[in-house]
């Protein structure tokens, strides 16, 4: 009988009810949310990665522009479908230099987060032209337009500083040499290809993305971000690490 007539108050006055249900629902949230800040594991280290290109982030930008996110997503859930269709379930680490993230919440084409890779640069140069001719049953929209428009990067010094202070470790030297770089990996003959390897690793390649010599197009720098994602990670070294309190 008492109980009741605390409760009462709360079920008789709104404002009452609407403190008690944001005490209620704050401890839940505190409780999920709050030891993520200081879980070490959160974010776990992964050999691999490092911060983007400088034409993987001009690559990155058009793929927001274009809104390929509102068909695509970019994280592999662990189900046991996801990973047989996609590959290794995506890792926190692999969006940790991805401002805003590209997780994305609609497939209606496929998930894109392990794609690089998976075709040549020419069967990416052909679907995004014109999808259909390399996918009959294709809904997806054509970009033949990427491969005439000439690749803007007059701002990229800018746009890397932009992500330096969001916390992508580009260096002095990233930014000095931001558009050398660019150039060089565009360029399969370029000489400064051997400073962008020392600066952003070995596995990174330079070359015609676009297979168009005379110009770097939009589509370089589209096709260059599509082949590196889901790559940088080497999953046949790869081990999860067991959580702090279970070493
Ligand atoms: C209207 C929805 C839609 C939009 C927007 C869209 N796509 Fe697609 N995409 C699809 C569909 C559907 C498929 C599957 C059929 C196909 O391969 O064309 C696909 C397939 C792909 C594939 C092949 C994936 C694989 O594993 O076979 C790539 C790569 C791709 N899209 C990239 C892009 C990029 C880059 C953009 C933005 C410039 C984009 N898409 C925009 C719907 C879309």
């Amino acid at each position: 009988m008492s109980l009741w007539k605390h409760h009462a108050k709360f079920e008789r006055h709104s404002l009452w009810l609407i403190i008690g249900i944001l005490i209620v629902v704050s401890i839940g949230g505190l409780v999920e949310i709050a030891p993520l800040f200081w879980l070490q594991g959160t974010i776990e280290k992964v050999d691999g990665m490092r911060r983007y290109t400088p034409l993987e982030l001009e690559g990155r930008d058009i793929y927001v522009r274009e809104g390929c996110y509102l068909c695509h997503s970019q994280m592999i859930r662990p189900l046991r479908d996801e990973v047989e269709r996609y590959g290794h379930y995506s890792l926190a680490a692999e969006s940790m230099y991805d401002h805003p993230f590209q997780w994305g919440s609609k497939r209606t084409g496929p998930d894109l987060a392990r794609v690089g890779g998976k075709y040549s640069d020419a069967w990416h140069r052909d679907h995004l032209k014109d999808p259909r001719s390399v996918v009959p049953e294709s809904v997806m929209p054509p970009y033949q337009f990427l491969s005439n428009a000439e690749l803007d990067y007059r701002d990229l010094v800018d746009k890397m500083k932009a992500q330096k202070t969001v916390g992508v470790p580009y260096t002095d030297a990233d930014l000095a040499n931001a558009k050398a770089d660019l150039e060089a990996q565009a360029d399969p003959f370029s000489t400064d290809a051997v400073a962008l390897r020392t600066r952003y690793g070995p596995k990174v390649v330079n070359r015609d993305f676009d297979g168009d010599p005379e110009k770097i197009t939009e589509m370089d720098a589209l096709v260059a971000y599509l082949q590196m994602l889901g790559t940088l990670v080497d999953f046949n070294s790869y081990k999860a690490q067991a959580p702090e309190n279970q070493r």
